[in-house]
């Protein structure tokens, strides 16, 4: 059974299958409409979400499909116990595919190793999160009309952001790309993401604390927010959180075509007197997720021949 756990587990070719299906969405949903009818989507997520919960539930909806649902780990069995395979095995038995978020990094592995039915990750710890990158490629995509020849600035929380890992990987595997990792010292990006994804690949990278210096030479720029639920305390957090704002001040030297960036939620990251310069693009992504993620859902459920 086909699960999507890590962006890595779909090819630079099925990248490209889902962006065009998602573009076909976008053209001609009425297409789309029926495709799912009668299938049924399970969103397990035992960790808070906005966005991506809701938009899982709104592509399967917008394919015609329905969906069932538990957002709070609190008043699931987990609460009782319960494993995360039996939690698989049962909720199989419900639905035809499933989306499961988790603080525990691999429990959506063990899930889809589990389940009867394929288990896409939303989300696994401070791991990997494979459909918001999916909803920034495709953003990336429409506003530069390539992966190829970026110059990336990753600022914030390098170290817990799963977003920032996830589309690091992906992005490693086009040509001519350079990534700039602006962080304080204590959140730059883990060691094994450098060696494993960046050295290997022998992606060009730097390190910095400095947003401003490195400013000019961004083509996108990725701004996250500090993952306070994954610190060990409270004072570090406190210390860090503030430690990138971007403001309009800060954009003086960015370039006219610059791609601001942002998975969501914001905290400070980013002043709102930026969200209406044409640069800002996080609005857009969220509505980018829900393509793609309709785009994702056909295809396991195609794979799977439920439809
Ligand atoms: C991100 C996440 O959950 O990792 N949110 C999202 O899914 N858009 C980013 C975050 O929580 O900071």
């Amino acid at each position: 059974m086909r699960s999507v756990i890590d962006v890595l587990d779909l090819s630079v070719e099925e990248l490209d299958e889902l962006i065009k299906t998602a573009l076909d969405i976008i053209d001609n949903p009425e297409k789309y409409a029926h495709v799912c009818d009668g299938k049924k989507l399970a969103t397990l997520f035992f960790e808070p979400s906005t966005r991506t919960r809701m938009s899982f539930e709104a592509a399967m909806y917008e394919l015609g499909g329905h969906v069932i649902s538990m957002s709070e780990a609190g008043s699931s069995s987990a609460a009782k116990g319960e494993s995360v395979a039996d939690t698989a095995k049962t909720v199989s038995c419900y639905t035809d595919i499933i989306a499961m978020r988790h603080p525990k990094e691999g429990a959506p592995l063990v899930a889809s190793l589990n389940a009867s039915v394929p288990v896409i990750n939303a989300g696994d710890g401070g791991h990997n999160h494979p459909t918001q990158t999916l909803a920034d490629l495709l953003t990336i995509y429409r506003e530069k009309g390539s992966f190829e020849n970026l110059t990336i600035g990753f600022c914030g929380d390098l170290k817990f952001g799963r977003t920032v890992h996830s589309l690091i990987n992906a992005l490693s595997r086009y040509g001519n790309n350079k990534m700039i990792l602006i962080s304080p010292e204590e959140l730059k990006l883990p060691s094994y993401v450098k060696k494993d994804v960046l050295q290997k690949n022998r992606i060009p990278y730097e390190q910095t604390t400095d947003l401003v210096g490195a400013m000019p030479k961004l083509d996108i720029l990725y701004m996250t927010r500090v993952q306070r639920e994954r610190f060990f305390n409270e004072e570090d957090y406190l210390r860090l959180k503030d430690s990138y704002i971007l403001d309009v001040k800060k954009l003086e030297n960015a370039k006219e075509d610059l791609c601001i960036m942002h998975p969501l939620p914001r905290v400070n990251e980013i002043s709102i007197a930026i969200d209406d310069d044409p640069r800002a693009c996080y609005f857009k992504q969220v509505l980018n997720g829900k393509y793609m993620r309709m785009a994702l859902i056909l295809k396991l459920l195609k794979e799977a021949g439920t439809i």
